[in-house]
């Protein structure tokens, strides 16, 4: 058994017809989107189009970000923010950074697709229209597939669709309020590569469901695809580069609101599970919501987040952390993000998750309870 962990791809996706216009699907005229390598290739393309607005001072970051992301602001001058518990900025914090006169740009994240940033954006328009308001999307791309109008008055939006869809490689950047510049790069030597890296790695994992759970190869066969997928996840940089073809085509032929709806479905029953199984060690992030989210985010606590995923994991189960501290650097972050990033943890609801997958999790979480 298999359940959450990288999205394998299947061959009858490509079976299917087309649709006429996947940009059209998203909410967005062509002219709008840029279908990119990756989130980070996004942002490289967001930070080149402002360039020259944002040279003459300064960007506002969250403190609390994907830390393997962060070169990709090295062009820029930023400062960090401090988060809440909630994962929204704090208040006095952005009031005060707004009165600045250098203060060029604001960058929100959408943790998840749950952090409601909207009534940021709305601030920060009205006490500062003269700024650009970027909105890091990675996390919701199907929050954007159920309202394209989400983000609307930001000034650039990117988002990740490889971390939702069974692709080696997809970024989205969108320009609600103007044209993207033309670029004709053609697809590289590395978008071959990772392609390759993907769908061998991919293929394995395909494989290895159909293995007995006792079986003693299990775990060289693992070995080899997990080292795949990290060499395939090694190969993204910083570079502005389109998506590959092969992906495209693959996203082409999927029904998003589909898949959009099916996580949202998948999200409300483990938050109802959650609120009334009580788990004590598992606290919810967000419990009014309810979104296409990433993963259900939770804080486990006790300092037993790192042992709980690790038994999740020996049963198959896997939780991604968003975003373990990298070792060796330091980042100057707020006391909430140093905490939170020691007690965050992803409860799959992708594609592949039911309600019966998510009641095997739930057990499982009680059965480590009862032996910790
Ligand atoms: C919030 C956020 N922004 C941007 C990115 C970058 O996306 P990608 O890995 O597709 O470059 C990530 C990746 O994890 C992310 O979590």
């Amino acid at each position: 058994m298999l359940i959450g962990g990288p999205l394998e791809f299947n061959p009858n996706l490509l079976s299917s017809e087309p649709l006429p216009d996947i940009s059209l699907q998203m909410g967005y005229d062509k002219k709008n989107i840029y279908w990119a390598r990756s989130g980070r290739s996004a942002i490289s393309l967001v930070l080149e189009t402002f360039r020259e607005e944002l040279s003459e001072g300064w960007l506002l970051l969250p403190d609390y970000q994907c830390w393997a992301v962060n070169s990709v602001f090295s062009s820029v001058k930023t400062k960090n923010i401090s988060v809440t518990r909630k994962l929204i900025l704090e208040d006095n914090a952005l009031e005060s950074s707004l009165k600045d006169p250098e203060l060029k740009g604001v960058f929100l994240i959408d943790y998840f697709g749950l952090s409601n940033i909207e009534s940021d954006i709305s601030l920060i328009k009205n006490k500062r229209p003269d700024i650009l308001v970027f909105v890091d999307a990675a996390q919701a791309f199907l929050s954007i597939v159920m309202n394209s109008d989400k983000y609307a008055c930001a000034d650039a939006i990117i988002s990740s669709p490889r971390k939702f869809l069974p692709i080696p490689d997809g970024g989205l950047a969108i320009f609600p309020k103007q044209k993207i510049k033309s670029l004709d790069k053609a697809a590289d030597n590395v978008a071959q590569q990772q392609n390759a890296l993907f769908l061998s790695a991919s293929s394995m994992r395909t494989a290895r469901r159909s293995f007995q759970d006792d079986d003693p190869l299990i775990k060289d066969f693992e070995s080899i695809y997990l080292k795949k997928f990290k060499e395939h996840n090694e190969l993204f940089n910083n570079e502005i580069n389109p998506i590959s073809a092969f992906s495209f085509e693959v996203v082409k032929r999927i029904d998003l609101h589909a898949l959009a709806k099916h996580r949202v479905k998948n999200f409300n029953f483990l938050k109802d599970s959650l609120i009334s199984k009580k788990l004590d060690i598992v606290k919810p992030i967000f419990c009014d919501d309810s979104s296409p989210a990433l993963v259900f985010p939770v804080r486990i606590k006790e300092r037993k987040r790192d042992i709980l995923r690790a038994y999740l994991q020996s049963k198959g189960i896997y939780c991604p952390v968003h975003w373990p501290m990298p070792e060796g650097k330091e980042f100057n972050l707020g006391l909430e993000s140093k905490v939170l990033s020691g007690e965050i943890l992803g409860f799959p609801i992708d594609q592949n998750c039911n309600t019966s997958t998510m009641s095997i999790l739930l057990e499982e979480i009680h059965n480590f309870s009862k032996l910790s």
